[in-house]
């Protein structure tokens, strides 16, 4: 295999001018730039991120870190940011912190120690100072959820999301609304929990009654098995999940106690993943574009390592109500 030496050989020039050349730093006349360049095609030398990071300290790589790739909302995400690192030649790291802390702590340092040039951080719920302490100096963009001190972000507005599909209920003529919420520490979970109450608050139809559960399909399931096991009053007939795993744990629930959902019971998700579509019934939910935003959240990314330290972007993306047939209450 050719080696740089071999390239500088050919060319009739120093290594530090071929290493030059393939940096793209420091003065290199036109007519010698062209000779190194033919000299590489001929020997078929190809610079890899390794040995050009030897120089330039740069690795081409960045991490992402998500809390859960198994859940259908990450992967879109996830889509989107390789594809604006693989556009701009970076390489990407994917990294599950299973909603955990000391998982998601240790993935940082690792980055950090690989040397990663920066990080996608997405739905983090450890506190902001403490987070912040172990990023350090590496750029980073958080996704999901917005930060208050540094970095950009990047995420859709969870309040008002939750309250649109609770109210999107009322109005479709349910009057007692279950929320089903996301673990309690993490910080959409809470915004959305929040836009539910406020909906409740102002049709003032009942109380809040929320269960709290943990983002999977079976703590859907389970807790909509609970909520439904209610009789007379109480018993609700509309179900907000607050997301579409939960929400197709909802719709097994009330197959398994034999109810129609979207019939005997509304039932609303949040994220909008491919399958939400095609549940039976289909499902009503929240739509938050997580291809779109992961490819933005990585081209402000690659934008701070090339240009670090610009004013701090904060972009709250639009979220959509999706109507399907698990709203469609029979009048
Ligand atoms: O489905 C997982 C949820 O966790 C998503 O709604 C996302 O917004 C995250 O907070």
């Amino acid at each position: 295999m050719a080696t740089i030496k071999d390239v500088a050989r050919l060319a009739g020039v120093s290594v530090s001018t071929v290493s030059r050349v393939i940096n793209d730093n420091g003065y290199v006349n036109a007519e010698t730039r062209k000779n190194v360049i033919n000299a590489m095609e001929n020997l078929g030398f190809r610079p890899s991120n390794i040995a050009r990071g030897l120089v330039s300290g740069k690795t081409y790589t960045i991490g992402l870190v998500i809390p859960d790739i198994s859940n259908p909302f990450f992967p879109d995400i996830a889509r989107g940011v390789e594809d604006e690192a693989i556009a701009n030649n970076y390489n990407v790291i994917l990294c599950n912190s299973d909603w955990k802390v000391e998982r998601e702590t240790m993935y940082l340092s690792l980055l950090i120690e690989k040397r990663c040039e920066g990080v996608v951080l997405v739905g983090s719920h450890s506190e902001e100072s403490d987070l912040l302490k172990v990023i350090g100096k590496m750029p980073f963009v958080s996704v999901d959820r917005e930060m208050v001190h540094a970095g950009h972000s990047v995420w859709v507005d969870n309040e008002f999301g939750a309250y649109t599909a609770t109210k999107h209920l009322y109005e479709e003529g349910y009057k007692r609304v279950v929320h089903i919420s996301g673990p309690p520490s993490v910080r959409s979970a809470n915004a959305r929990l929040s836009g539910y109450k406020k909906a409740v608050r102002e049709f003032n139809y009942h109380e809040p009654q929320i269960i709290e559960s943990d983002f999977r399909t079976s703590g859907g399931y389970e807790s909509a098995l609970k909520v439904l096991e209610q009789q007379g009053d109480s018993r609700p007939d509309a179900i907000f999940a607050g997301n579409d795993l939960m929400a197709i744990g909802v719709i097994q629930a009330c197959e398994k106690i034999g109810i129609k959902g979207g019939v005997d019971l509304g039932i609303v998700g949040f994220d909008g993943i491919g399958s939400s579509a095609y549940t039976s019934p289909s499902l009503t939910t929240i739509f938050q574009p997580g291809y779109e935003m992961g490819r933005r959240a990585c081209h402000l990314l690659l934008d701070e390592i090339v240009n670090p330290g610009k004013r701090r972007i904060k972009e709250v993306f639009n979220f959509e109500l999706l109507v399907r047939a698990s709203t469609k209450w029979i009048k």
